[in-house]
């Protein structure tokens, strides 16, 4: 219906006649003529309509309101001097209107289009008017172009793209799963993916050598700013591989999906340690675009005349001190500041928060703790923190997790507010070496997963088995995340044992990939990356929900659709499903 998108308009094509299509972004009368600011995918043109020139268009141009949508033929013409808007694409031109045919009328929107101060949950319910503006149109562009040259990077590394089923067994990624009831089968159910890692492991034993795939999967879990119920991996798998080769393969198609959204990336990224990243930033994605590393201060500690403290500091198997310096932070933060920053940390399990603050004209080291330690002590302080004038040195004491979550989460509080955060980095690192296990209230969990390649299954403490696992982190979101996986059947059963699955249920559960371990598995391993974080991270947008087309609420709701909701009593008699009333419900 159109010769030209708005955008592609420009000077060069004065004179010339034109038809473009869209919506009306705004209309305004001045004095008889009508202007009207169309708007297609590209952005903005003005249409002209004045009655002296042509009454009938300048007719119907009068009943154009706000978004109906409009086929406009015309001739371009150069803007009037003065009159020009550099803001515009095309500022310089304008479209004086032959023809509008309204295609369709619009009733008043429930909100203006574009307008960020609206409420999320309103902008969701008519999500498909959120996504009019030149804003989102953008992202969904840029995110298509980085798709692509995901497909493309790993097509040409080798990879075959391999789809994978929706409704199967539960593959667990340490989320709940979302069910389906069979109808078929009434009391069974199928499982949605949290991932499709089981089927590209069966697809390296298989021989398919290189997997890839861009794959839903479905986590019932706690959402977050960077979380949603449904989201997109890049997932991929390879055989006869090491640590070094995936990484060798992400990093290549990195480069390139950078490159899609023209930002420059050079890999090799850097590595840390799982438990350097723990002890220094207190995360296991830590945001590497400033420094602030954690000094561990116990022994000094131990030796202060705080009971509380020497206690702690005695025990270093089970606590951690820390000291976090922020340099120049005295000459910024205020008492009040050390006040919210004491009530920051207490939210995550902090009794309090102690610090010293450096004041060379007030002879040295100031604040509450100075006064439990001598001089030898605070001078070892002092060079271990690298203390100079003007800094604040905040201490946290407790148990290692404890300790790590709320330093870690100080760190980056206290970068924000020295504006520490340089917005145009990407900082990428590999944290590397997790461990296999974590003991959660007596229950023993698998990190990663339970088909990460262990690299020594004989410590006596299972929380000191390392893994063959890796995270790619970037600017502190975990951005993806995979491992060298168990090839052996014995050493899978052996990891189910511990993780306290009994034979029984492993066969129940697993059987099939027990089975297919026995039948010449070759060494694996793999990767995933996610997304949404990719794109939400290279479009710089505040939440997940921004780059996904029709997202879900915190709540995991679709307030577009109204979903979930209720089933028609018809359709669960089918599948043998009964509702049982639960409190507050009928
Ligand atoms: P993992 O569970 O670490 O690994 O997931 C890989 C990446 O997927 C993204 N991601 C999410 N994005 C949005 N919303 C969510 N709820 C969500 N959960 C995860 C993250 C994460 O780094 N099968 C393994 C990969 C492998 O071992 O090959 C897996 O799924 O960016």
């Amino acid at each position: 219906m159109r010769t030209h998108y708005c955008t592609e308009l420009s000077k060069e094509h004065i004179g010339q006649q034109v038809t473009v299509a869209g919506w009306t972004n705004n209309h305004r009368d001045h004095g008889g003529v009508i202007f009207i600011d169309l708007r297609d995918k590209s952005g903005l043109l003005q249409v002209v309509c004045d009655p002296t020139e042509n009454s009938e268009v300048h007719q119907v141009a009068t009943s154009v309101r706000d978004e109906f949508v409009l086929i406009v033929k015309g001739t371009i013409r150069a803007r009037g001097q003065g009159l020009e808007n550099p803001k515009l694409a095309t500022g310089a031109i304008e479209l004086v209107a032959q023809e509008i045919i309204i295609e369709n009328k619009s009733e008043t929107t429930p909100f203006v289009i574009g307008d960020s101060t609206v409420h999320e949950d309103l902008r969701l319910k008519y999500r498909y008017l959120d996504l009019r503006t030149e804003k989102s149109f953008n992202i969904f562009k840029l995110r298509s172009k980085v798709n692509v040259a995901l497909r493309n990077n790993l097509d040409k590394q080798g990879f075959l793209d391999v789809e994978t089923p929706i409704i199967t067994k539960p593959t667990p990624e340490g989320a709940r799963d979302y069910l389906v009831p069979s109808r078929v089968h009434p009391g069974e159910f199928y499982a949605l993916p949290q991932s499709p890692q089981l089927f590209k492991q069966l697809l390296m034993v298989s021989g398919f050598d290189r997997y890839f795939q861009v794959a839903r999967c479905f986590r019932d879990e706690d959402l977050r700013s960077d979380r949603q119920p449904e989201f997109t991996q890049v997932d991929l798998e390879m055989s006869f591989c090491n640590q070094e080769d995936v990484i060798g393969v992400v990093e290549n198609m990195l480069i390139d999906a950078f490159k899609a959204a023209d930002i420059d990336v050079k890999p090799p990224f850097n590595r840390m340690k799982y438990s350097v990243a723990m002890e220094n930033y207190g995360s296991d994605k830590p945001d590497m675009r400033y420094d602030l590393a954690m000094v561990e201060v116990a022994d000094i500690f131990a030796k202060s005349s705080n009971e509380v403290f020497a206690s702690i500091a005695s025990k270093p198997h089970i606590n951690r001190v820390k000291a976090l310096r922020v340099p120049g932070a005295d000459k910024v933060f205020t008492r009040k500041t050390l006040k919210e920053l004491e009530d920051f940390v207490r939210k995550f399990g902090a009794g309090g928060l102690g610090y010293f603050q450096v004041r060379e004209e007030e002879g040295g080291l100031k604040g509450p703790l100075v006064k439990f330690f001598d001089e030898k002590d605070l001078k070892e302080l002092s060079t271990r923190c690298g203390l100079e004038d003007g800094d604040i040195v905040f201490f946290g004491a407790g148990p290692k997790q404890t300790v790590w979550d709320y330093m870690g989460r100080l760190r980056i509080e206290v970068a924000n507010r020295m504006n520490l955060i340089d917005e145009n980095k990407y900082e990428f690192l590999w944290v590397v070496d997790f461990p296999m296990f974590e003991v959660d209230e007596g229950k023993v969990k698998a990190i990663h997963h339970p088909f990460t390649m262990p690299k020594d299954l004989d410590k006596e403490n299972i929380e000191e088995v390392e893994s063959i696992a890796y995270d790619i982190v970037l600017n502190g979101y975990e951005l993806g995340g995979g491992s060298i996986r168990i090839h052996k059947q014995d050493i899978q059963q052996e990891v189910f044992k511990l993780l306290g699955i009994n034979e029984e249920e492993q066969k129940e559960k697993f059987g099939f990939l027990l089975d297919a371990l026995k039948f010449g598995a070759p060494p694996h391993g793999g990767f995933a990356l996610g997304l949404d974080r990719l794109i939400m991270l290279m479009t710089k947008s505040k939440s997940i929900r921004d780059v996904i087309a029709f997202p879900k609420t915190q709540k995991a709701q679709c307030l577009m659709t109204a979903a979930p909701g209720d089933a028609d009593p018809e359709q669960l008699k089918e599948l043998g499903l009964r509702i049982r009333a639960t409190s507050g419900q009928a």
